[in-house]
This record gives C-alpha cells, structure tokens and sequence, in this order.
C-alpha cells in the first residue's frame, strides 16, 4: 500500500510510495486516515495534484470550508485557499501573504475547529541552495502530556475565546496594508468559546486547546491573570522537543490536523521571493 517514516520522536510521519494525483482504492484511504490519526502531520513528497485532483482527495478525509476570505480562495475551485506573495498581471494579490507567521490551528475560531489541513506547495522561495518558509509545528498532545500537573488542574475546566479579525487586521497592518472590517463582515465571525483542554474523538488523547494566534483571554478571570496564564501556556508551545520543523520542496504535500497540532510559518524570505501554496481546510465536528 504504502510505507510509513517518522519524522521525529513524537509525530509527524513520512507516506513513501503513493502518488496522489491518481485515485486508489478504499483500503487505502482508510490506511492513510489511520496513518493520520496516528501521526497528526503527513507529509508526501514530489506530488503533483491538479486542482480538481487536490479537491477531490481532500473530499475523502471530509466536507470541506470555503475560507472566509474570499479574496484568496481560488477562483475555480473555492476549497482551495491560496497562501502566499504572488499578484495577478494588475499587481492585484492572489494569494494571502506570510499568513500564519504566529503559532496557530487553522479556524480555531470558529465553533466547529477545522478538523485539519491538506497543503500542496507549489512555488517555494530558495536562496543560495537553502529553502526558505519552514513551517514548524508542534503537538499539542504532547505539550498537554509535559504540562505540570497543578497546570493541567488549573487550566483543565476553563475556557477561552478565540477571535478570527484582530490577528487579521495586525497581520495585514504589518504587511503595510490598511484595512477595516464592516461590521456585517465582523458579525459573520463572532467571538467563540472553547475548553483549554480537548479530547482527541480518534486518539483519546488530551490536547492544549489555545493559541497565540487566535486565543484572546480565558473566561471568567480578570484581564491580568487572564493574559499570564495564556502566556505560561504558549511557553510551552513551540519548545524544541515538540516541534517538528518542515522544510518545503516544490511537490510538497503536508496533511496536518488542526486538533492535535499548532503550526508557524517562518517568514526568512524577502516579499520579492516568490511562494505560493493552496490549501484545503476540512470542516470539524460538533465532538471536538
Ligand atoms: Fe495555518
């Protein structure tokens, strides 16, 4: 069917011997969602979906988002959200710029979080024979496990708010681009409230569930103790033992599930560096 390759310690695995632009049978999708579950991060390498192709596959793991901003989703197929620093023969962005430079699960501020994420790279930045834009990303099963207990005690029934259009209206900001959010747009994606802590449906196991991307304050404490306990909790996020550090060829494929995981990019590439990659988000559950 295929072969299996960690790639570290604790997640993330490598699938040797599938080629996704053509269909395969049932047995292995089921082996590949199994792989998924098991790993949290996917990669396959030297792959080569169209659009349609791209689409179809993820189908098979899920229904699929149409991502809110439309302005990057593809124009024939609108599952496909494209992320990076190419522009239409206007000058116009076609792609999303540097999004995601911050730790972050895609849509953890909706009320049904993406159950994951299936990336294609298509154009990648190289300078002097080293490939820039590696996305990190971490377990948050594993940053759970490694909490100190009286933490995971604190943190185990609180909750937290979660909010889409600050991180978007900064990034953009930082970006040298000016924009505002009517509030008919805003009130499209409210504020949501998640637990801190999940239960993985597939793996049984417990994931940290806030984000320095999206995760605004804890409910119910005042702002002060609000803000230290979300920032001991993203200490914890991204240390070394946690991480698994992609670094990007063109064929790339990356399947990540935005439960067990957190990802970053690392924007070391100049806007004059061409990036380019779409991906599909797979719509979560009420169980999650
Ligand atoms: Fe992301």
């Amino acid at each position: 069917m295929f072969q299996i390759r960690k790639l570290s310690d604790t997640f993330g695995a490598e699938i040797l011997g599938l080629d996704l632009s053509r269909e395969f049978d049932d047995a292995t999708y089921a082996g590949l969602k199994k792989a998924y579950a098991e790993h949290s991060v996917l990669l396959l390498r030297g792959q080569k979906m169209s659009d349609e192709r791209h689409v179809e596959f993820s189908r098979r793991f899920g229904e699929l988002e149409i991502h809110v901003l439309r302005e990057y989703v593809s124009p024939e197929y609108p599952e496909l959200y494209r992320i990076g620093n190419l522009k239409d023969a206007d000058g116009k962005p076609i792609a999303i710029p540097d999004a995601g430079a911050y730790w972050h699960a895609d849509l953890s501020y909706t009320s049904r979080p993406s159950r994951g994420s299936i990336m294609q790279s298509h154009t990648i930045p190289v300078r002097d024979g080293k490939a820039l834009g590696d996305t990190l990303f971490c377990s948050t099963a594993a940053i759970w496990d490694a909490l100190p207990a009286a933490l995971k005690q604190k943190i185990e029934l609180l909750k937290a708010v979660h909010r889409f259009w600050d991180r978007y209206i900064a990034s953009r900001k930082a970006a040298g681009q000016d924009v505002t959010i009517s509030p008919e747009r805003r009130a499209g994606m409210p504020d949501v409230e998640h637990p801190m802590v999940k239960l993985h449906p597939e793996t049984k196991r417990r994931c940290l569930f806030v984000n320095e991307g999206f995760t605004l304050s804890v409910v119910g404490l005042p702002a002060v103790e609000s803000r230290a306990l979300l920032d001991e909790l993203f200490s914890y996020i991204g240390r070394a033992e946690t991480v698994y550090r992609h670094s990007w060829q063109v064929g790339d494929v990356v399947m990540w599930d935005n439960w067990s995981t957190q990802h970053a990019l690392t924007v070391d590439y100049r806007p004059d560096e061409p990036r380019f990659m779409q991906r599909t988000t797979l719509m979560g559950s009420a169980v999650f």
